[in-house]
C-alpha cells in the first residue's frame, strides 16, 4: 500500500522514511552537518541549478527535516512541505511569498498575539496592509477584498478566542477572488481538521506546541495543498522567471509544489530561518505520538471544561466541545474533536483570575500551549499585551480571560489543582 493511503496514525510514525535511505536505521538519524559533498563539479552545478534535487547546505535543506518534511506533507495530504525555525518564521514566511509592498490580505482579528504583531506593524513597516475582520461572519472576509489583496488569513481554533470560522464559505470567497485561503493549523494539527478536505490551500503550523508535544523545540511549518492555481495573472512571482535564481519559473518547474519551493530557495537562502536537524529529530519524536496525545489531551480538556462549567466562582468557559458554545456545531461540522484549550473567566474578574493563576501548584503557568503538562496563562498581561485595548477586544481577549492548555495528566489531578486555586479566591 502506498504511503499516501494510510491513516493519519501509521503515517506519523512511518511517513516520509525509508530505513534503506539512512544505513537501515529505524529511527531518523540526526544529520548533524552544515554541508553536503559534491560527487563532482558537474553534479555541485546541478544541485545549484535545481536540475537535480539533492541537498546542499542546511540553511537551505537538511535529510532529518527532508523526513520531517515529506511525514507533515502526508500527515496532511499535501503536495509538499517546508520546516523552519519557528511557528512565527512559518507564518512571516508564508504570507511574504506571495506579497509585497503595496499589497494586502484579510486576516481574521482573532489571532495569537504574536501573529497580531506581526501582521499589524512588521508587515506595515514593509508596505504590505493586513485588514483584520471579525471571521465568524464569512461576509467581512469578502468585504475587504480588492485586486491588491493576495490571501485570506485565519486560525483554525484562534489561540486563545476558541471562536469556530466557516471555512468552507471562507476558502470559496477567496476562491472566487481567486486568492489562496491560508490556515494556521498549529491549534488544530492534522489529527482534528483535514484542512485541505474544506478548502484550506496552504497550512502553517508551530510546530513547538502539539506537534512537537513536550514544550522542548521550537520549529514551524508550511504545508501547501498543491491545489492552487497559481497561474491566474495574479502571482507573477510564481510564474514568471525570479532574477535571484537565474531565471527560473517554480510554477512551471515545480508545478504543485512551487509554493514551497519558492519559499525555500527565496527565503531561507535569503533570511536564513533554518531550524537546526536535532529540533526537527525531537520534533519527529513528538509526531510519533501526536494521535495519542490529541485524543487524551481533548478528552481532558472536555472533562475539565464541563467541570468548570459547574463551579460557582466561573462566571463562563469557552471551549468549542460544550453545548454553551456559539459555534459548537460548525466545530462538530469540521473537527474531530474540540482541542485542548480552554479559557474561562473568574467571577470578580482578572483580580480575582490572579488568586487562581498564582494558587495552583501542578499546572504551569507559562507562555505556550501544546505541551504534555496542563499550563494556564493570563494572555491580555502577557501574549497579548502588546495589542491596544481595541485590538484586543477584537481578538476576543477580554481582561478576564484565562487560557489552559490541558495536559496528559489524570484529569482528577488537573481538577484538584483547580479546586485548590479557586479555594483561594473563596
Ligand atoms: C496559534 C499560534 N501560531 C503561531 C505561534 C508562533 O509559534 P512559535 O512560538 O513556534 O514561533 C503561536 C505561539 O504561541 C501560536 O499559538
Amino acid at each position: 500500500m502506498s504511503e499516501e493511503k494510510w491513516k493519519l496514525e501509521t503515517i506519523s510514525v512511518h511517513g516520509g522514511h525509508d530505513p534503506r535511505d539512512d544505513s537501515n536505521s529505524r529511527a531518523v538519524p540526526i544529520h548533524q552537518t552544515t554541508s553536503y559533498v559534491f560527487e563532482n563539479v558537474d553534479h555541485a552545478a546541478k544541485l545549484f541549478d535545481l536540475q537535480e534535487a539533492g541537498h546542499i547546505y542546511s540553511r537551505i535543506s537538511n535529510r532529518t527535516t527532508e523526513v520531517l518534511e515529506n511525514r507533515l506533507a502526508l500527515m496532511d495530504g499535501g503536495s509538499g512541505a517546508l520546516v523552519v525555525s519557528s511557528g512565527q518564521a512559518a507564518i512571516a514566511t508564508a504570507v511574504l511569498n506571495i506579497t509585497r509592498s503595496g499589497q494586502n490580505i484579510v486576516s481574521s482579528s482573532h489571532l495569537y498575539g504574536g501573529t497580531h504583531t506581526l501582521f499589524q506593524h512588521t508587515l506595515a513597516k514593509m508596505g504590505i496592509d493586513v485588514r483584520f475582520v471579525d471571521p465568524r461572519e464569512p461576509e467581512n472576509f469578502a468585504r475587504e477584498v480588492d485586486d491588491n489583496t493576495r490571501c485570506m488569513y485565519l486560525e483554525t481554533i484562534p489561540n486563545p478566542r476558541n471562536s469556530v470560522a466557516d471555512f468552507q464559505a471562507i476558502s470559496e470567497i477567496a476562491h472566487d477572488n481567486e486568492i489562496p485561503l491560508m490556515v494556521d493549523g498549529t491549534v488544530t494539527t492534522p489529527y482534528l481538521f483535514h484542512a485541505f478536505k474544506h478548502g484550506v490551500d496552504i497550512v502553517i503550523y508551530s510546530l513547538t506546541k502539539f506537534m512537537a508535544g513536550h514544550g522542548n523545540s521550537l520549529g514551524g511549518a508550511i504545508v501547501d495543498s498543491g491545489n492552487f492555481d497559481w497561474d491566474n495573472g495574479k502571482f507573477p512571482e510564481m510564474t514568471e522567471g525570479d532574477p535571484s535564481y537565474h531565471g527560473i519559473s517554480y510554477w512551471e518547474t515545480f508545478g504543485d509544489t512551487a509554493f514551497v519551493t519558492k519559499a525555500r530557495t527565496q527565503y531561507l537562502r535569503d533570511m536564513g530561518p533554518c531550524i537546526s536537524p536535532f529540533n526537527s529529530f525531537l520534533i519527529m519524536q513528538g509526531v510519533e505520538t501526536l494521535t495519542l496525545r490529541m485524543e487524551r489531551q481533548c478528552e481532558n480538556a472536555f472533562k475539565v471544561s464541563r467541570w468548570l462549567e459547574e463551579q460557582p466562582q466561573i462566571s463562563w468557559v469557552n471551549y468549542p466541545g460544550l453545548e454553551s458554545h456559539p459555534e459548537h456545531e460548525l466545530a462538530k461540522k469540521y473537527f474531530n474533536a474540540y482541542g485542548a484549550i480552554l479559557s474561562f473567566g473568574v467571577k470578580g474578574g482578572f483580580n480575582e483570575g490572579k488568586k487562581l493563576i498564582n494558587s495552583v501548584k501542578m499546572i504551569s503557568h507559562l507562555a505556550n500551549i501544546g505541551d504534555a503538562r496542563t499550563l494556564i496563562i493570563h494572555p491580555a498581561s502577557t501574549t497579548h499585551r502588546q495589542l491596544s485595548d481595541d485590538d484586543r477586544k477584537r481578538a476576543g481577549v477580554t481582561d478576564d480571560l484565562i487560557r489552559m492548555s490541558v495536559g496528559l495528566e489524570h484529569p482528577d489531578d488537573i481538577i484538584e489543582d483547580l479546586k485548590g486555586g479557586l479555594c483561594a479566591i473563596r
